[in-house]
């Protein structure tokens, strides 16, 4: 249980907000790289609470400015894209990727050219997702984690379909293990109270030096241990979990699932990106004038977020944390709440939070992502079926949800 100014304090993402502040120590995805084309050259996008305009100029520059023009603040996502950055629809004031103003059609006013700037923020490229940084320069650089930077595979971009709630639902879920047993059941098991839960003997968590590490150990020996890489990232088997907030009500999901090759081969080619429809009916709306498809053949195809979306967005829009009796298989989320108020805490005096990298050199960080695989053991090439689970007995992932 938080008090509700402490409860603010962790899951509030705009400018100024603690948890805002941290989060702005980070990079985020905010598209498909792919989908800013000539055809379609400007993207809106909101992140952490600001609104924003992604576009392309005709040199092939990737901005990313403030919405409102600063003239009198029409969208820029109507804005012409030109060779020197993107013009304002409306009366043609033109900016760079940087936000200088370069022009004041009619006329050429010298004096807000040089005193006014559109807010802009750098965009950098890498696993085909355009990611951003919103925090004070210098900008770190993205971690290297194996799963977004080892050549030997190939990678699959999942686009989930916008979570209607807080960010910090999900990461909780991610630190919260035993869920997995009960929610993401399967049909016809014979205790629908306890799930699968009794087949699990113990649940770790500990920390390592990009995040927390959960560990679960199954009766049968299998030993499934991965990681959240602090503040918002999921790894579990091949696949990254990355979810970025766009508001302290809606966070985006991006998963990108890694595939080894099977030898070891470098590869080099662009992810598949495959966009997920709504797990609700109506799309828009919000518990309970909606209801999720919780039907068990999503777990078949080895897809248990609808379930979590379920159980995330009904915790409410900003789940009320005042209001809960946290439990002793609760450690998990315990711990990750005393990193993250750790961390805004060293952000409120000037210094890097947890897993802020700055040298653009640093090695490749080994994320227990070969072990993960060995335990759940894909298909590469094939997409996220799981085949088979090496070395893991009776047990199968099809018990286990994800
Ligand atoms: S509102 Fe953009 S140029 Fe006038
Ligand atoms: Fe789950």
């Amino acid at each position: 249980m938080e008090t509700p100014e402490v409860d603010r304090y962790m899951k509030l993402v705009g400018p100024g907000e603690p948890a805002g502040e941290l989060l702005r120590r980070y990079w985020m995805p905010i598209g498909v790289a792919a989908e800013l084309t000539d055809e379609n050259p400007t993207r809106f996008v909101r992140l952490l609470g600001e609104d924003l305009v992604l576009f392309k100029d005709l040199s092939g520059r990737v901005g990313l400015l403030a919405d409102h023009c600063s003239h009198r603040g029409a969208s820029l996502l109507y804005g012409r894209v030109e060779e020197r950055g993107i013009s304002c629809a409306y009366h043609g004031w033109l900016y760079d990727c940087d936000g200088n103003i370069l022009e004041t059609p009619p006329e050429r006013n010298d004096a807000i050219m040089r005193s006014v700037k559109q807010t802009a923020y750098p965009v950098q490229e890498l696993v085909g997702l355009h990611w951003a940084y919103l925090g004070p320069q210098p900008a770190p650089v993205i971690p290297h984690y194996d799963a977004w930077v080892r050549r030997d595979g190939h990678r699959k971009i999942f686009v989930q379909p916008v979570l209607d709630c807080n960010w910090l639902a999900a990461m909780e879920n991610s630190m919260d293990p035993a869920h997995t047993s009960i929610l993401h059941q399967r049909q016809g098991i014979e205790n629908t109270t306890r799930g699968n839960i009794d087949r699990i003997a113990q649940f770790d968590f500990s920390m390592i030096p990009h995040g927390l590490m959960k560990k679960r150990v199954w009766k049968n020996g299998v030993v499934d241990e991965h990681p959240v890489l602090f503040p918002n990232v999921l790894r579990h088997a091949g696949e990254t979990q990355i979810r970025v907030p766009i508001d302290d009500t809606h966070t985006q999901i991006y998963i990108v699932d890694f595939y080894p090759t099977p030898d070891g081969a470098e590869v080099d080619d662009e992810p598949e990106v495959e966009h997920i429809a709504s797990f609700k009916e109506p799309a828009d709306a919000l518990h309970p004038f909606t209801r999720f498809d919780m039907h068990p053949e999503w777990l078949e195809a080895h897809k248990a977020q609808p379930q979590d979306h379920m159980a995330w967005e009904t915790q409410g829009p900003m789940a009320d944390r005042q209001n809960e009796h946290l439990s002793y298989s609760d450690q998990g989320i315990a711990l990750y709440r005393k990193v993250l108020k750790e961390n805004i805490e060293k952000v409120l005096a000037g210094e890097d939070p947890m897993a802020v990298e700055r040298d653009p050199d640093h090695p490749i960080i080994d994320t227990n992502l070969d072990e993960s695989i060995r335990v759940f053991q894909r298909d590469p090439g094939h997409g996220p079926e799981v085949v088979a689970i090496a070395g893991a007995g009776p047990f199968q992932w099809k018990e286990a949800g994800r």
